[in-house]
C-alpha cells in the first residue's frame, strides 16, 4: 500500500526507514520531509499544510494513499487523525480527545488522580495567590508547569520558591507562553532517574515496546538548558530498568491508563511515551506523549527486528491481537545509541545553512546510520537547516561498542559549527553493566 508519513525530523527519518523495509509498503509519501529522508528507497517528499485536514484528505485520495502515519505532536493533538478516519483512512495516531494526554497537562494529571496511577502530587491553578499559597506549602525544590504545549519549554523546575513563584506569575500572565501558560500544573519535585518507556495501543489492547534514556540538558555532566534531548540509548540502564520494573509500569500505570482512556469514552490508539521517574525501584509517571520520542525513536528503530509497518497498521486498525504473545515484537538483544549533533547556540540562536562534509563517505548499514533532524542538500552538499541537525545512530553486542561506532562515525563528520555532548550514554557505562 502507499504510505503516508507526517513529520520532517530525526525521529521521522528513521520512521521512514524503517517503514520503507516493511512488506506492506509500495510507496512512501512523506510531508514536509528532507532531502535526507528522500534518499530513502520508495520515498517520495511532499509539501502539504498539515493544519489544512481537507488537503491531507485529497492528497490521499489522489494518490492512493491507504495509511497515514503521524510523527509529531502538534498534527495529532490539533486532530488530523479523525478527519482521515472518518474517510476511511487508516490512521497511526491517537483521536484528538486521546492526545489530551500530551496536549493537556492537567488532563492527564487529573486523570492520574482519578485513575490511581502513580505521578508526583499536583493541583492546578489558573490563579496567581492560591498557586503562591501552594508553592509556600510545598516548598522547593518544586516544579511549575505550563498547562497546555510550549514547545518543551513549559517545565520549570525551580530551585527555590522565590523562583516558582516568579515563573508561575510569568506563565498566568501570559507573558511566558501566551495561552498554554493559562492554567499551571505545580508538582511535588521527584528525585529520581528517568526512563522513557513505549507501549503501543490499538484502542483496546496495549503492549509493551521497549526502554530508552534521553539526556535532556545541552552539555555535558547534565548541565546547561533542557533541549528536545541530545542523545538516547535503548534499552535504558540495565541495573535500573528490569522485567520486573517493565511490568510493574505496565501493570500500574499503562493498562490502567488504557482503561482509563475507554472509560472516559476516548480510547486511545497510538504510541504511549510515558515519561518516567523512577524513585528507589518505584516508577512515577512524568509525563506523557503520544507519539515517539526525538531521539528515542532512532535506537529503538535500530533495535526493532520486526516489521514496523504490519504493527503500526495493525494498531490503526484496532487489531493488534496477532502480537500479544510474548516475543512477537522481536528486538535485536543489542544497545543502541543515538548522539545528536546540533548547531552551536541550540537551544538558544543558533546560525542557519552552514556546511557540513564527509557525510556522504560514511557507510550506512542496518546497525549504523545517520538520520537527519535538520539539514538540506544543496548543490550537492548538507547544509544545516535546524537546533538539532543530525542524530548518528549505532547498535551493537554492548553500550560501550555501540558508543564506539556512533562516536567513530561523528568523528568523520566536519561540521565546525556544530557541537554534540560526549558523554551520552554516562550512566549506564558508570555501572559498567551495559
Ligand atoms: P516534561 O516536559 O514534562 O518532560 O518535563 C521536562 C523535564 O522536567 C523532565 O524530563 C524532568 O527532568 C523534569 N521534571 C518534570 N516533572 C518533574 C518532577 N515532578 N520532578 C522532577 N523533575 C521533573
Ligand atoms: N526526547 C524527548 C521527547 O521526544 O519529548
Amino acid at each position: 500500500m502507499n504510505i503516508l508519513l507526517i513529520g520532517a525530523g530525526g525521529r521521522e527519518h528513521a520512521l521512514a526507514w524503517k517503514l520503507t523495509q516493511s512488506k506492506l509498503c509500495d510507496q512512501l509519501f512523506v510531508t514536509q520531509g528532507s532531502d535526507a529522508i528522500e534518499c530513502e528507497p520508495k520515498t517520495s517528499c511532499v509539501d502539504l499544510d498539515v493544519t489544512n485536514h481537507h488537503a491531507v484528505i485529497q492528497f490521499c485520495k489522489e494518490h492512493e494513499v491507504e495509511f497515514v502515519v503521524i510523527g509529531p505532536e502538534t498534527p495529532l493533538i490539533e486532530g488530523l487523525t479523525d478527519p482521515l478516519e472518518a474517510k476511511n483512512i487508516a490512521v497511526f495516531g491517537p483521536s484528538k480527545k486521546a492526545a489530551q494526554l500530551e496536549g493537556s497537562k492537567a488532563f492527564m494529571k487529573n486523570l492520574c488522580k482519578k485513575y490511581d496511577i502513580p505521578t508526583a502530587a499536583y493541583e492546578c491553578f489558573t490563579e496567581i495567590s492560591p498557586a503562591h499559597d501552594f508553592i509556600d506549602k510545598l516548598g522547593a525544590p518544586i516544579v511549575i508547569k505550563a498547562d497546555g504545549l510550549a514547545a518543551g519549554k513549559g517545565v520549570i523546575v525551580a530551585e527555590t520558591i522565590e523562583q516558582a513563584k516568579k515563573a508561575v506569575s510569568d506563565m498566568l500572565s501570559g507573558e511566558a507562553f501566551g495561552n498554554a501558560g493559562a492554567s499551571v500544573v505545580i508538582e511535588e519535585f521527584l528525585d529520581g532517574e528517568e526512563v522513557s518507556f513505549f507501549a503501543i495501543s490499538d484502542g483496546n489492547i496495549v503492549l509493551p515496546l521497549s526502554s530508552a534514556q534521553d539526556h535532556k540538558r545541552v552539555f555535558d555532566g547534565d548541565k546547561g538548558p533542557n533541549t528536545g534531548g541530545m542523545g538516547a540509548y535503548s534499552p535504558a540502564r540495565q541495573g535500573l530498568w528490569t522485567p520486573e520494573l517493565e511490568q510493574n509500569v505496565m501493570e500500574c500505570i499503562v493498562k490502567p491508563t488504557s482503561e482509563a482512556m475507554q472509560a472516559e469514552g476516548t480510547p486511545f490508539k497510538g504510541i504511549y511515551y510515558a515519561g518516567l521517574m523512577i524513585v528507589k525501584g518505584q516508577p512515577y509517571l512524568i509525563e506523557y506523549n503520544v507519539r515517539f520520542g526525538d531521539p528515542e525513536c532512532q535506537p529503538l528503530m535500530m533495535r526493532l527486528k520486526s516489521d514496523l509497518g504490519m504493527i503500526l497498521y495493525d494498531a490503526a486498525i484496532g487489531d493488534l491481537s496477532q502480537w500479544k504473545e510474548r516475543g512477537a515484537i522481536q528486538w535485536r538483544d543489542e544497545h543502541a545509541m543515538c548522539v545528536v549533533m546540533a548547531t552551536e547556540g541550540y537551544p538558544g540562536a543558533y546560525k542557519k545553512d552552514t556546511l557540513i562534509e564527509g557525510l556522504d563517505d560514511i557507510e550506512q548499514t542496518d546497525s549504523s546510520k545517520i538520520f537527519h533532524a535538520g539539514t538540506h542538500k544543496m548543490d550537492g552538499k548538507w547544509l544545516s537547516h535546524g537546533g538539532r541537525v543530525l542524530a548518528v545512530t549505532s547498535v551493537g553486542k554492548t553500550l560501550e561498542l555501540s558508543k564506539l561506532e556512533t562516536y567513530g562515525m561523528i568523528s568523520r563528520i566536519h561540521w565546525a559549527d556544530g557541537f554534540y555532548r560526549k558523554d551520552i550514554g554516562w550512566r549506564a557505562l558508570k555501572t559498567g553493566k551495559s
